[in-house]
């Protein structure tokens, strides 16, 4: 697997992509570190590993330019799989359609609740805690034409306890995005992945 990260934020996702490829426990190497914006965290994080990095310059509001800096860089580097990382950006249907099936995003969120325009970052957590449900989480899920509607990889869960913050939350689901992104990387890079539809089939390890 030659893995494009794509980030906006701090990038801890990242980190732990990282630090399953140092530990080998995800068999990948990360090629290419995008960042939507010049002072994201994530690109010391690129640099302290070595990953080359690119800060996007294409006009948001122009989706071809978008498409094909996007597209360009992929080729550039060889990409055969992306990885959205807190990205913060639209993934334009061009870019989604040549790599369909090759492309997961995280959510910090049980999907397909609390997801969808407008649902990121603080947000997420803060309509989890009002809407009152004991359990939240975190779902990988494969990247389609619209926000967090795609095929779901791996999901699990975490209490929502009664004294919750959205800041206490996001840490606890945090935690467990760190131990899920590079476990469904990894059934990727292995090739244990079957898609039917909408239903993400998991082949059971033949190593073990
Ligand atoms: C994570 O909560 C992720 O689920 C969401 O954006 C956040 C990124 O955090 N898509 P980080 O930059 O990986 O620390």
């Amino acid at each position: 697997m030659r893995l494009a990260v794509f980030v906006s934020g701090g990038g801890s996702n990242f980190q732990a992509i990282l630090d399953a490829v140092s530990g080998g426990e995800l068999s990948a190497e990360i090629v290419l570190c995008v960042s939507s914006r010049p002072g994201a965290g994530a690109l010391e994080r690129a640099a302290r590993h070595d990953v080359p990095s690119v800060v996007l310059s294409a006009p948001r509001d122009s989706e071809e330019a978008v498409t094909h800096e996007m597209l360009g860089l992929l080729d550039a580097h060889a990409a055969d799989f992306v990885a959205l990382a807190g990205f913060m950006r639209f993934i334009p249907p061009r870019v989604v359609r040549a790599f369909r099936n090759r492309m997961l995003n995280i959510h910090p969120a049980l999907l397909p609740s609390f997801g969808g325009t407008g649902m990121y970052g603080h947000r997420v957590h803060e309509a989890v805690i009002a809407a009152g449900v004991r359990y939240s989480g975190a779902t990988v899920h494969l990247v389609d034409d619209d926000y967090d509607t795609g095929p779901i990889v791996l999901q699990d869960v975490v209490p929502v306890l009664q004294h919750d913050t959205p800041d206490s939350l996001a840490a606890r689901v945090l935690q467990l995005e760190h131990r899920l992104y590079p476990e469904a990387l990894s059934l990727f890079a292995e090739g244990r992945i079957r898609v039917e539809g909408r239903r993400v089939l998991i082949e059971p390890d033949s190593s073990s």
